[in-house]
């Protein structure tokens, strides 16, 4: 760790590290990104970078504050004769009122790898965090990159969850067959069961970065004046065994490319309940865009791709108290 500060330092010293410029890097840095991740971008990823050049474009002073709202304004580069060819980014968020980071885009150019440059900007990631007197600093890695994952490890972060995203078309011409689940609207006494579930499954420091909010939705007039306040638009139902809550699973409509599936079931035994619940969202979507589900990977995944879903990734989630 002593070696890898004294070359973040003279890094620094020889001009190669720097600050993200906001105003100056967006275009370099978007290229960058696209180029190291080629392979993995999804469309809100290709967005998010469409977004970073129409900004880097820009020169009246809404384009940038546009900009502004969408670009990480925290980071670090790499340059080297003029040209950026690593990059880190930092978002801040807030997790239960304190401020913590996400490490993000690490990438080198492919012609720069292996000489240390992904881990000093790593470590300049971390040590600005600590700077900021952040409690963690945060990052997800796909699951099967072994390099960053190995880096990661190095620096004493620890993998704290595995999420996968699943998405799939909604599709009302499904048909419904027979079974003993019976699909219903979520009543207020389910309330307590399916807040467990949620908090289980987007837990405040995963979720933050989604569009999962717990408050909306809960049932009744509380989860209508949330919904109201946040400008969510939900659709919820329940599937019941014998009369028995089994599962339940919300519809919600995002700016995303895909609008959202909240999914609530006990650790495990739901499964007939999860898959004729996931069938009946994607009977009854309110809309033609794709849906995306994101969960604990591996829980309840056989029921989920036969309700038609495919994975599109899989994450770990990784932490560096500070
Ligand atoms: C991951 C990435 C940023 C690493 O950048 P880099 O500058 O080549 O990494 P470094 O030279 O600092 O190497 C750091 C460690 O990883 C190891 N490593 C890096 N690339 C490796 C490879 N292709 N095979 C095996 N080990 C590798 C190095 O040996 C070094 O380990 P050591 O300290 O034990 O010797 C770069 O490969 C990249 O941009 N990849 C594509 C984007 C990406 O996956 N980003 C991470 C997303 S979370």
């Amino acid at each position: 760790m002593t070696a890898i500060s004294e070359a973040t330092a003279s890094a620094a010293r020889q001009g190669k590290l720097r600050p993200f410029d906001f105003r100056r890097d967006q275009g370099a840095v978007a290229d960058l990104v696209e180029l190291c991740f080629a392979e993995t971008l999804d469309p809100d990823g290709r967005e998010y970078l469409t977004r970073m050049r129409s900004t880097a474009r820009s020169t009246s002073l809404a384009g940038l504050a546009k900009g502004w709202a969408n670009a990480p304004l925290n980071g670090f580069v790499w340059q080297e004769n003029g040209r950026i060819i690593g990059n880190v980014s930092l978002i801040p968020y807030l997790v239960q009122g304190q401020r913590c980071y996400l490490i993000a885009n690490v990438a080198v150019h492919p012609d720069y790898r292996l000489r240390g440059i992904g881990q000093t900007l790593t470590e300049r990631a971390i040590e600005f965090g600590r700077s900021r007197r952040a409690p963690a600093v945060w990052l997800h890695v796909r699951l099967e990159n072994q390099i960053a994952r190995g880096i990661y490890l190095a620096f004493g972060f620890q993998e704290r969850a595995v999420r996968t995203t699943w998405v799939a078309n909604p599709d009302n011409t499904l048909p419904g067959e027979a079974s003993q689940i019976q699909i219903a609207p979520l009543k207020n006494r389910d309330w307590q069961a399916v807040r467990g579930w949620l908090q289980r499954s987007y837990p405040a420091e995963l979720a933050w970065h989604s569009w999962f909010r717990l408050s909306n939705l809960r049932p009744g007039v509380l989860g209508v004046i949330s919904r109201f306040l946040h400008n969510a638009y939900v659709y919820q139902w329940a599937a019941r065994q014998h009369g028995r809550l089994a599962a339940c699973g919300a519809w919600q409509a995002t700016y995303a490319y895909a609008n959202a599936i909240w999914l609530a079931a006990p650790d495990k035994g739901a499964d007939e309940a999860v898959l004729k619940l996931l069938q009946h969202i994607r009977r009854r979507s309110p809309t033609r865009r794709a849906l995306a589900l994101e969960y604990p990977a591996g829980d309840y995944a056989g029921a989920i791709q036969e309700a038609g879903f495919r994975e599109q990734q899989t994450l770990v989630w990784m932490e560096l108290k500070l």
